[in-house]
């Protein structure tokens, strides 16, 4: 009874990836719009950097971060996935990689970026894990070491691409969107209120920041394809 009860909850664990299981399916088509949409809404500066949230838990922020990945690399860059959301991290577990190193080590100081980044199954697709949970995660997305790593990351690859908590919540999002070229706002089909994401939005505007779109997940799929991107201008 226990083994099986064990069982099941390692398996709630395992997020599987439609753009890396069916690539040639309707909603990995999607995930190509939505990356095709982020190019035509940087078109005067190349999209280096972007990071996903929304505005509150449980919107679809992780699928859609690691989604967007995949479908980055399948176009053949080279792309480095980050789990900066150093609270309630998902990321080593959709790409079942262990969680010994990450984020965190890289900014107190105790590893390399090098060190801190696993290869996914996925070819092109490096991932960063977040690493122990750290006391202070604000603190540390605040910090000179988290400026350095990004310009080393963007050195290394085409495209850094963020994981983060929801913006209403916690100031993580929003430090991080100082950083990166734009932001990209998940909204949750009958879950996300109208409200919030206008707030979301509002919040990631306030710190000078750029959303570059946003992406309505989890739509009734009788009644459309799951995802569709809005552009924001
Ligand atoms: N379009 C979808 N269809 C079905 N299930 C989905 C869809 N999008 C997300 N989910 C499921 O909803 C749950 C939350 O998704 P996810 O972890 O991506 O959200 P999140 O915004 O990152 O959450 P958190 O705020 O906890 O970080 C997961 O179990 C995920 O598999
Ligand atoms: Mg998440």
């Amino acid at each position: 009874m226990a083994r099986k009860k064990d069982q099941s909850k390692k398996n709630s664990k395992v997020r599987s990836l439609i753009t890396k299981l069916s690539p040639r399916s309707p909603i990995s088509e999607q995930y190509r719009t939505v990356r095709t949409n982020l190019e035509f809404s940087s078109v005067d500066h190349k999209l280096q950097s972007l990071l996903v949230t929304s505005a509150g838990p449980g919107e679809g922020k992780s699928m859609t971060t690691a989604n967007l990945a995949v479908v980055y690399a399948q176009q053949g860059k080279r792309v480095l996935l980050i789990d900066a959301d150093l609270r309630k991290p998902t990321v080593h577990y959709t790409f079942r990689l262990d969680n010994l190193k990450g984020l965190s080590n890289v900014l107190v100081g105790e590893t390399s970026l090098q060190d801190a980044v696993g290869q996914s199954d996925v070819d092109n697709l490096d991932v960063m894990s977040c690493g122990p949970i750290p006391p202070n995660p604000s603190e540390l997305l605040a910090s000179n070491r988290m400026v350095r790593l990004l310009e080393e990351a963007k050195q290394a690859y085409d495209i850094v691409i963020f994981d983060t908590p929801p913006v209403l919540a916690v100031t993580d999002s929003q430090i991080l969107a100082t950083l990166v070229d734009g932001a990209v706002l998940v909204v949750r089909s009958k879950q996300t209120e109208n409200d919030a994401a206008l707030k979301a939005i509002d919040a990631i505007s306030s710190v000078n920041a750029k959303v570059l779109g946003t992406v309505l997940n989890d739509r009734n799929k009788k009644e459309a394809n799951y995802y569709y991107y809005y552009g924001n201008s």
